[in-house]
């Protein structure tokens, strides 16, 4: 663990107003800032900036936390990198042992063993017999030694051990290999087997250049095709794209967005270096948020089946919700842009990417083809679902321009699709808002509670424990203040996330000091932001003294002899909730 000292250094050279600023327009607002948030889209600022507090919360999506968590959030980065990367704006060194996750497994060791891993796989690829398959295979597919070179294709034979002795050769041990995700142990002897075999190997490249993981396909039709690395100490399969590392430098115009590893290194091949693909997953938040670090504009580029043109619904929403132009392009009589560009040629491809459709244009003509639009019934069922899209839009502007469009496509009046819109948004509102109130009551009573699951068995019992546990985030001195002859400890606590909260915050305090930032290393962003939440909701009220401490910690106390709550204990705080 970093020590505290270092970390409230980094706090006070790299100011959290200062920090954010260069990624989120802030205003003063009394004593603390606000701004529009940077982790979803909304129109009017809920995501505030406090000053005393060195903290952020945003009261729209519940993202919260300090500096360093919030350059987790917006860089995409671990812990770890979050503080060497505040450490370089701040012109400081960190420590050494900075590299050890708790397996005491070194990233940069796996950077190092994934690139001795990479090199083995390249030389059996290019200089050993059993590679001669692998190789033709390429070449049948049409890949030159260039780009096979520069994507620093491998080959991993069938034998179960070939990488396992090279690697242990050069060093690495069994620890290393295993959460690497290169081998795996045996449940019948013990001893290391490799997991990539008889595979084509792909290595997956950060923007920083090191080899983070692999991909690795078969070489005819069995199953499954593509096995990647799951995710380790040094790769999360959701944080990454494929290919990135060359795309970033060229992908300021535009960049091709791929599902498969295949297709982009076609692209490539064909002079299209700003295509990148997703890691066997569909796009996720965090990816559309890498992606906007380095363009404005994305050109969506899935394979023409079914399941493409879902996935791409989702890419254009996510891609949206990051302030990314996106547009789709259609590969026709072709699975996929690399089978397309094989048959029709890189010229050809151009053109589809001139031919490339905006997300309203995508969409009719999606809903058209599944209606027969020579039916009145069938057009009217069409054009309410196209209305219902038109209503989801964010933009007024938007809204309207698209309702035009519609119209004149349609042949029909635009008023008549106007008070269709109006209709839809006003239904939509009525549903949000049962939703909303649905949600809270879960909310109060816990159901839907990911952070804190407990929450639902003792919800009085556990709205005392976020009292008691806000005030002693504000108030560490709480930690050793007798309340009825004993301090507060974690058996008079009723829910694993509080006990674990606790415990940390006691444990950081007694060794060296606690400051909030460490949450980040033993906790999830989300369970970061709940102990944020706690406490703010504590900050905001009047009186957090002694006198309030410990009382609630003799009522959580009490409740925890009482036979816990019971099904009246609910009805009341929801009672009490609707009357808030
Ligand atoms: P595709 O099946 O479209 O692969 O899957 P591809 O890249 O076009 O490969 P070829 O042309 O058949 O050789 C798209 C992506 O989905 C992931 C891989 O990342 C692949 O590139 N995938 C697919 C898996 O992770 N596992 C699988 O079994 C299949
Ligand atoms: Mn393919």
């Amino acid at each position: 663990m970093i020590s505290q000292a270092i970390i409230e250094e980094l706090k006070i050279r790299c100011p959290i107003e200062d920090v954010i600023s260069s990624y989120v327009t802030l205003k003063r607002a009394g004593s603390n800032h606000l701004g529009l948030c940077p982790f979803h889209s909304e129109k009017t600022p809920s995501f505030t900036v406090f000053s005393a507090s060195s903290s952020f919360y945003c009261f729209g999506c519940g993202a919260g936390g300090d500096v360093i968590s919030f350059i987790m959030r917006a860089e995409n980065l671990d812990y770890r990198d979050a503080l060497e990367f505040l450490a370089k704006r701040a012109g400081i060194t960190l420590p050494d042992d900075r590299a050890r996750d708790e397996r005491g497994v070194s990233r940069k060791r796996l950077y190092e063993m994934n690139t001795a891993a990479a090199k083995f796989f390249r030389s059996a690829l290019f200089e050993s017999d059993a590679g001669g398959e692998a190789r033709n295979y390429l070449t049948r597919r049409g890949l030159s030694q260039a780009v096979i070179r520069r994507f620093g294709l491998g080959f991993a034979d069938g034998e179960f051990g070939s990488l396992r002795d090279h690697l242990k050769s050069c060093g690495f041990t069994d620890e290393e290999i295993i959460a690497g995700f290169l081998c795996k142990r045996s449940e019948k002897n013990g001893s290391l087997y490799d997991i990539f075999r008889n595979r084509v190997m792909f290595p997956i490249i950060d923007t920083s250049g090191n080899i983070v993981a692999f991909g690795g396909r078969v070489l005819d039709d069995s199953l499954p095709k593509y096995l990647n690395s799951s995710d380790t100490p040094a790769f999360n399969k959701r944080r990454n794209l494929f290919a990135l590392n060359y795309a970033r430098s060229a992908c300021s115009e535009q960049l091709i967005l791929c599902e498969g590893y295949m297709d982009v290194i076609a692209l490539h091949e064909a002079g299209f270096e700003n295509a990148v693909a997703t890691l066997g997953t569909a796009i996720t938040p965090d990816q559309a948020r890498l992606i906007a670090k380095y363009t404005k504009k994305v050109i969506i580029s899935y394979d023409s089946d079914d399941a493409g043109q879902r996935a791409a619904d989702k890419a254009f929403r996510l891609l949206a919700d990051v302030g990314l132009d996106a547009k789709i392009l259609k590969v026709e009589d072709a699975k996929d842009p690399d089978e397309y560009i094989r048959k029709f040629g890189p010229e050809k491809f151009s053109e589809l990417l001139g031919r490339s459709r905006t997300r309203f244009e995508f969409t009719v003509s999606r809903i058209t083809s599944e209606h027969d639009m020579s039916n009145d019934e069938e057009r009217v069922k069409a054009i309410r679902r196209i209305c219902a899209y038109i209503a989801d839009l964010p933009s007024s502007v938007e809204r309207e321009i698209y309702s035009a469009k519609l119209a004149e496509m349609m042949e029909l009046d635009i008023e008549n699709i106007k008070r269709d819109i109006a209709y839809t948004i006003k239904r939509k509102k009525a549903e949000k808002k049962k939703e909303d109130h649905d949600r809270l009551i879960r909310d109060t009573m816990g159901i839907s509670d990911r952070v804190n699951p407990d929450f639902a068995k003792r919800p009085l019992a556990a709205r005392l424990e976020e009292a008691v546990l806000g005030m002693i985030l504000s108030h560490l001195e709480y930690l050793s203040s007798p309340v009825d002859g004993k301090p507060l400890s974690s058996d008079d606590l009723c829910t694993e996330f509080g006990k674990k909260l606790f415990s940390f915050i006691k444990d950081a305090h007694e060794n060296g000091g606690f400051e909030f930032g460490q949450l980040s290393e033993g906790f999830s962003q989300d369970e970061v932001s709940r102990a944020m939440k706690l406490f703010l909701a504590r900050e905001k009220l009047l009186d957090n003294g002694p006198g309030v401490f410990s009382e609630n910690v003799r009522r959580l106390r009490e409740n925890a002899v009482s036979s816990g709550d019971g099904i009246d204990d609910i009805a009341r705080l929801i009672s009490k909730k609707r009357s808030e």
